[in-house]
């Protein structure tokens, strides 16, 4: 169905996310016939342009990501596009302008309004305070106000609770929409899917059955144009409250009562809040020197634009927490991130104990092929398990074998960006794959104690060369504890 009449109004609509990842989504929705007629999207931005300008730029990109894409038509849809094309408007003001605003009240009227922080977090409270001041935030029984904001959602848990508490002066939290792209990709909903309308995989999904988790994600790119947002930022601030967070909760947390948006956020918030308090000794942080991915040589980060030459800011993170709860005391979950490693792979892998004893001669316990079910989150998205089998032949021998679901090969079509559900899901005022204040706060609260440990210059920042899946000292986090991570391989 489609989604109720709206005007979004995307704050930075001239910047580098509306044309990379908004629109080519709201494109998608489009062509999905999800949009309603009543639509329109209008673009703020500092930048001297006028509407003209701004779609001729958006229907390059469009171009560009329809050739890209692999999973749908080659061919840009031309009515679909030039319908929504001429929806959209451009309004040029500074964010900090009352006149802007005004601007922006003439043209929403009364109706249904989405406005969307495509903006640097340091413009989140100023554009609120003025969307409060302008009366815009103002819902009534026939219309909605909903504010969309992005991450980064603070820089620690002091100041998420400062954005949080800025936002809600002016907003209910029922308006707050707050975006973490991981929840949108189909292979981390599909985690729920997968564990809550299947009998066979939850009665196993505890202490008793699992060993340990492990969650990886990891990247070839190294920090592209953003040298100065991440030399104040590195990988832990980047990807471990908010995106590896939202991947544990998924997996850790308890089954909720209901779907519904404040049942499930209720879980993530329990279960993360049943993080035990971390510590440095529990983080390894590293940086790339040079070195080389799939052949070609790769700078180091310290020779990266905007960074500085003696930079100490982490480009990769792997972490061991415990969850103190009924289901998973004992049960390790490992983390680890990182930019420039071997090759680009998000995963879940959870190491399902051995068998009690040895009943075949040849193949003693530890011997046998670990167990392991691997949630494949990108860029290959599907489920695989890992167990052992009987190896042809006359003599009994065991060997490891793989059982793979892959998504595009059984539904014949790759997953979309991520930006559709979450755009739609906020048309239709379903916050479920949204993050509440609560959520964001809880996975500020596990990196929080060594953020502050870092900051005191404890934990040394170990380096790792570009190609590498990171640095020795973070195989030590495991082998102290008999594991070692699985092989970052394609
Ligand atoms: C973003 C981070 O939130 O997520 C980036 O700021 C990172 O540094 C990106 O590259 C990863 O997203 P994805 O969807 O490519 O895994």
């Amino acid at each position: 169905t489609p989604a109720p009449p709206c005007t979004m109004i995307i704050f930075g609509g001239g910047g580098d996310l509306t044309r990379r990842l908004l629109m080519p989504a709201i494109y998608n929705l489009t062509c999905a016939g999800l949009l309603n007629q009543d639509f329109s999207i209008v673009a703020v931005d500092w930048a001297e342009m006028d509407t003209e300008h701004l779609r001729e730029q958006l229907g390059a990109t469009i171009r560009q990501f329809v050739a890209q894409r692999r999973a749908t038509a080659v061919t840009l849809q031309e009515d679909e596009w030039n319908w929504l094309c001429q929806r959209v408007s451009y309004v040029r003001g500074s964010f900090d302008d009352p006149a802007t605003y005004q601007r922006l009240a003439e043209i929403c009227g009364t109706g249904n309004c989405v406005f969307y922080l495509a903006v640097a977090a340091r413009f989140f409270g100023t554009i609120v305070s003025q969307l409060d001041a302008a009366n815009l935030t103002h819902e009534t029984e026939q219309s909605f106000r909903r504010v969309v904001v992005e991450k980064p959602f603070g820089s620690d848990l002091g100041s998420a609770r400062a954005l949080n508490a800025k936002l809600l002066a002016s907003l209910e939290e029922s308006q707050i929409y707050r975006i973490d792209h991981y929840l949108g990709k189909e292979t981390v909903q599909n985690i729920l899917a997968l564990r809550f309308s299947n009998g066979f995989f939850e009665p196993l999904w505890n202490r008793q059955n699992i060993d340990h988790v492990q969650i990886t994600a990891a990247e070839t790119v190294g920090v592209e144009k953003r040298g100065r947002f991440y030399e104040g930022t590195g990988a832990l601030r980047d990807m471990v409250p908010n995106h590896i967070m939202q991947l544990l909760a998924m997996v850790a947390m308890e089954a909720p009562a209901s779907f519904d948006a404040d049942a499930v956020r209720d879980e993530k918030s329990k279960v993360l809040a049943a993080i035990h308090e971390t510590t440095y000794r529990d983080a390894v942080r590293g940086q790339y020197v040079a070195g080389a991915i799939a052949g070609r040589p790769t700078p180091g980060y310290r020779e990266e634009p905007d960074v500085a030459p003696d930079s100490q800011t982490e480009t990769f993170v792997a972490m061991k927490l415990s969850i103190d709860n009924w289901r998973w005391a004992g049960v390790p979950f490992y983390l680890r991130t990182g930019k420039r490693l071997t090759l680009r792979k998000t995963e879940i892998a959870v190491h399902f104990k051995q068998a009690p004893y040895a009943l075949f001669r040849d193949t003693p316990v530890e011997k046998l092929t670990p167990n392991i079910m691997v949630l494949q989150i990108q860029p290959s998205e599907g489920v695989t398990m890992q167990f052992s089998a009987k190896l042809p032949g006359p003599v009994v021998k065991l060997g490891g074998v793989r059982m793979k679901f892959d998504y595009a090969d059984w539904f014949q079509e790759g997953p979309s960006t991520g930006y559709e559900t979450l755009i739609y899901d906020c048309l239709i005022g379903d916050a479920t794959l949204f993050q509440r204040a609560d959520n964001v706060e809880m996975g500020w609260r596990v990196v929080q104690p060594i953020l502050d440990a870092w900051q005191a210059s404890q934990g040394e920042v170990c380096q790792y060369e570009a190609g590498r899946p990171g640095p020795t000292e973070a195989d030590e986090l495991l082998a102290r504890d008999g594991r070692h991570w699985l092989r970052l391989t394609a």
